[in-house]
């Protein structure tokens, strides 16, 4: 048997961590809060499967293996063991402290990590009994694909955490970046700010969605327009981590756009919903 890792919210991101270290030959656990929401997780870990192996990327003897050493659940039973467990919920400071404690109970001894794109890791790890091994491991989306993995140390994270974050990283085939516990860290502080002020530009009436993406595009060489990478990443997920950064800085440059705010009113989320600033 291999080396097992649980991940816990079968999201974007979770499914995609799973989907990632089974491809590097791990044992998954993957975690949701209801039965209902694992089995949508399984469905997620499925097409990101047959994806990659529609691209040549695995055979079909990759691909039963993968789904063989997979356990998808709605218990913490099963994550005891783990080498590293992964907070992949959603991002919601009290939604990620109750999930992380859950953590600590069933995986005592377990690496803890949180994927959170914003929130401070030294405040999630004061909420628990052992901060010395709690660390950020932020992966991209999508993980399976994009290679970095900000490594965030809180204030009480160990040297042991961050050498085992590196190295299970290291073993999926990412790359580990050190990174301080700033809000928003180094990736977000760049994109959410660029993302917003994309929103701004198209309130303002400076262009419309397709001429601002075509423009950041073909212009400043981007692979997806901003508007169309904001509806890739989720709605909801960028005003939640705007927020959380604007909450931490107060710096009016992470004020969400009211465009934003609108869209996630109306359930109008992005891909995952079929609609965001563009459908379907
Ligand atoms: N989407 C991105 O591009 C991206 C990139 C890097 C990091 N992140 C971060 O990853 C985390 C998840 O984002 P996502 O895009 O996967 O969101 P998502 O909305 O796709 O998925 C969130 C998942 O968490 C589950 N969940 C919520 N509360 C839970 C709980 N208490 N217990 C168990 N499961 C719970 C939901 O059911 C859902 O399956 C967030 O912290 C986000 O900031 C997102």
């Amino acid at each position: 048997m291999g080396e097992k890792i649980s991940v816990i919210g079968p999201g974007t991101m979770g499914t995609g961590i799973a989907q990632a270290f089974l491809q590097s030959g791990f044992d998954v656990v993957l975690v949701g809060r209801s039965e209902e929401s694992a089995k949508k997780g399984l469905d997620l870990v499925n097409s990101g499967i047959s994806k990659a192996a529609k691209k040549g990327s695995l055979s079909e003897s990759d691909r039963a293996g993968m789904l063989a050493r997979l356990t998808v659940t709605h218990s913490y039973d099963k994550i005891s063991g783990s080498a590293v467990v992964i907070e992949a919920v959603s991002e919601v400071l009290e939604s990620k402290i109750s999930v992380l404690k859950e953590c600590e109970q069933y995986a005592k001894g377990s690496l803890i990590a949180s994927n959170t794109s914003s929130i401070s890791i030294t405040l999630l790890g004061n909420s628990l009994s052992n901060p010395e091994m709690f660390v950020g491991m932020h992966f991209f989306n999508p993980v399976p694909i994009m290679k970095p993995v900000e490594v965030i140390a809180g204030e009480k994270t160990s040297q042991k955490a961050i050498d085992i974050a590196f190295k299970l990283s290291e073993m999926c085939g990412k790359t580990p970046i050190k990174v301080k516990d700033y809000p928003g860290f180094v990736a977000n502080s760049i994109l959410m700010p660029m993302l917003n002020e994309a929103m701004l530009l198209l309130e303002k009436r400076v262009a419309t969605k397709e001429g601002i993406d075509s423009i950041v595009k073909l212009g400043l060489r981007h692979p997806m327009g901003p508007l169309e990478l904001a509806d890739f990443i989720g709605l909801d997920v960028c005003l939640d981590i705007t927020n959380s950064i604007y909450e931490a800085t107060k710096d009016e440059k992470y004020k969400p756009a009211a465009v934003l705010e609108e869209l996630v009113l109306q359930k109008k989320l992005g891909k995952k919903t079929g609609e965001g600033f563009y459908k379907y």
